[in-house]
């Protein structure tokens, strides 16, 4: 379980976020919407500490996130992934060693200096590029994939983490609606078949709607929606977007994903399950 208790944060005297309480059970599929500067980044950093919250408390299980320091704040960004709208791979070197990337905060100094990593960690990075229909892109510079294959590319690296909670920032914000789809449906398949929490700041209503179970609005910094996507209400979209049509149909209209999740769930298995490895 992850705790925000009236979380806040200032820059200046600008208050982004503002008094957030959520309690988001393990395993959940959030979607986290609002109008562009509503806070929706700034939370997401807050929870893997990226920024410090100005007041209130982040817990997870029984620890006090807010408080970790030194290899226990390390272990916890190890702990929760962080994918982001640009996908920030190393787009000169090669796709298999972006992905093992991810295991640096697993291994000593001395190996990650010397950039040695083990047939075993090979294995399994090259598992999670074959789970997300990728592994053919292995040996390629990152930089020459298209942007929907570098998502996947970032979203192995996260697995690569072994994390207990997935952030995604916008990942769909730059692709196109069928790379979109692909990988709304990989982080989906990640959190239906691992288990694992995912938290997603998403720019349309429809994709939040399709993909998430639980949605929260955030309008100036301060949660105005927390519910299941059927009790988003007309009026309740206005309450998160402000009245404005122009804002209103920028976020309503736009993608064509709309495959409800119980629907997804009968559609034919596009990733497969992750190999162990070791
Ligand atoms: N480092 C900073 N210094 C000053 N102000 C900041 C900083 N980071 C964010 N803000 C302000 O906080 C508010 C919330 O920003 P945030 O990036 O969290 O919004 P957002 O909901 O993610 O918006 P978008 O949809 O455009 O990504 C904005 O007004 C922004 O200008
Ligand atoms: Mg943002």
């Amino acid at each position: 379980m992850l705790k925000l208790e009236n979380v806040s944060r200032r820059f200046a005297t600008f208050t982004a976020v503002n008094g957030v309480t959520l309690s988001i059970p393990a395993g959940q599929m959030v979607g986290v919407i609002g109008r562009s500067g509503a806070g929706k980044s700034t939370l997401l950093r807050m929870l893997n500490r990226l920024i410090d919250p100005s007041g209130g408390r982040i817990g997870f299980g029984e620890t006090d996130v807010t408080a970790l320091r030194g290899a226990k704040l390390r272990r916890w960004q190890r702990d929760c992934a962080m994918i982001f709208q640009q996908f920030n791979l190393v787009p000169r070197i090669d796709v298999l060693t972006n992905v093992l990337l991810g295991r640096l905060n697993h291994r000593n100094t001395v190996l990650n200096l010397l950039g040695i990593f083990s047939d075993e960690e090979r294995v399994k990075a090259l598992a999670a590029l074959d789970r997300l229909g990728i592994a053919q892109t292995a040996l390629q510079m990152a930089g020459t994939l298209s942007g929907g294959q570098q998502q996947r590319v970032a979203i192995a690296r996260a697995l690569m983490q072994e994390p207990k909670v997935i952030l995604a920032d916008e990942p769909i914000a730059s692709l196109d609606p069928l790379n979109a789809e692909i990988v709304m449906d990989a982080l989906r398949d990640i959190n239906e078949k691992e288990g694992i929490t995912v938290i997603t700041n998403l720019h349309t209503l429809d994709t939040a709607r399709a993909y998430c179970e639980r949605i929260v609005g955030l309008a100036a910094g301060e949660v105005v929606f927390d519910g299941a996507p059927e009790a988003l209400t007309s009026d309740v979209v206005r309450r998160i977007y402000g009245a404005d049509d122009k804002a209103l149909s920028e976020h309503i209209t736009s993608t064509s994903i709309s495959r409800p999740r119980a629907e997804a769930a009968q559609a034919p298995q596009r990733f497969r399950p992750v190999l162990e490895a070791g």
